[in-house]
């Protein structure tokens, strides 16, 4: 009779578990419909906008290739972690299949994490990347973004190669000059630009000077206000701007235009449109491609294949089991058209 009693109740649960879907480890079940989440830092970032863009345009493409609904909802956490966290509760309590996220503040991942992992719900981190513990050691949590190093190896060697062609040295004493334009303290792209742009121009033979250096917060307005001051303070001595981002360095370009000095040599990170369009008039010397429809083509087929229950390694390239991630480019005058073509063609 015992015996009985347990396997009829094991039959019950494997019952549930097939009406349910429940059963921890979901089997590839291709879904009719799926829902993903979509919480932005701020809705206002430039960068951030293209993703935005991007993922709608790979969601209605997977659509119309597969027939399978894909509802994204994308909200924006206007720079504020409390009203992120809310967001989050507010996908799970709706049942979506899969989260993107971008988190304000990348150093509070994990309590957005015990709440997906809670509700057994995957996790695509992107752009701004948290500490590798999160990442790792949990299951169904990942990042897709691209090398901050690597972005500013790539603008420095645009300035190393201009230092070399186009005879920045205003002042002749064999140093160059110069002031840098970070991002938002402590994220991962203003600390590792900042750093290894000008490792990449020492590393070139030649010898830097920094005049100045502030965070102007990916900012096109806060950009032209700390280039205002230093332009204040040192005026032609500046032979070079760097720039964490490119809205920054269209600030500083603005600011200089103002002023009506001799042009200093103006480099950023994205290869938005308008600074595409900068690049062209000969502004802006050149920046660096991120990527934002690689990223996001790579966080649709991966939130896809997650909410099917699919191997994710099957759709894109994981590193360390956790990780996508997308190569940036540099762009100059040489290359813009290319690059353009690409973009928007
Ligand atoms: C960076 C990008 C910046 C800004 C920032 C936001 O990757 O270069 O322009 O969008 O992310 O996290
Ligand atoms: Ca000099």
């Amino acid at each position: 009779m015992k015996k009985y009693c347990i396997l009829l109740s094991e039959l019950w649960l494997c019952a549930f578990f097939l009406l349910t879907g429940c059963a921890g480890t979901k089997g590839a079940e291709e879904k009719k419909s799926i829902r993903i989440g979509v919480s932005l830092y701020r809705g206002d970032d430039t960068f951030l906008n293209n993703i935005r863009g991007e993922l709608e345009r790979c969601a209605k493409d997977f659509e119309q290739e597969k027939g399978v609904k894909v509802t994204l909802d994308i909200q924006d956490a206007k720079g504020n972690q409390n009203t992120q966290n809310d967001q989050v509760e507010r996908f799970l309590a709706l049942g979506c299949d899969v989260l993107c996220i971008n988190p304000v503040d990348r150093t509070a991942a994990s309590v957005l994490i015990d709440k997906a992992m809670a509700a057994q719900t995957p996790v695509i981190f992107f752009n701004r990347q948290p500490v590798a513990e999160d990442i790792n050691y949990r299951g169904r949590v990942f990042y897709v973004g691209a090398s901050a190093e690597e972005s500013g190896r790539l603008q420095g060697e645009l300035v190393a190669q201009a230092w070399k062609e186009e005879g920045l040295d205003r002042n002749g004493d064999g140093v160059l000059q110069y002031v840098m334009l970070e991002g938002e303290p402590g994220h991962q792209d203003s600390l590792l630009r900042t750093e290894y742009s000008i490792e990449a121009v020492t590393g070139a033979g030649i010898e830097v000077e920094k005049l100045a250096n502030a965070p102007a917060n990916w900012n096109r307005g806060q950009g032209a206000a700390r280039m205002n001051q230093w332009i204040k303070e040192y005026g032609e001595r500046i032979e070079v701007v760097f720039s964490n981002n490119d809205d920054m360095a269209l600030g500083a370009i603005d600011a200089l235009r103002e002023w009506g000095g001799p042009m200093p040599l103006v480099v950023g990170v994205d290869a938005t449109a308008p600074a595409r369009e900068a690049v062209a008039a000969g502004d802006l010397y050149g920046t660096v491609l991120n990527d934002a429809r690689g990223q996001a083509q790579a966080m649709v087929d991966l939130a896809l294949a997650l909410a099917d229950g699919r191997d994710p390694g099957g759709v894109v390239e994981l590193q360390e089991g956790h990780y996508v991630w997308l190569p940036y480019r540099r762009v100059d005058r040489d290359n813009l058209e290319e690059i353009v073509r690409e973009l928007e063609g």
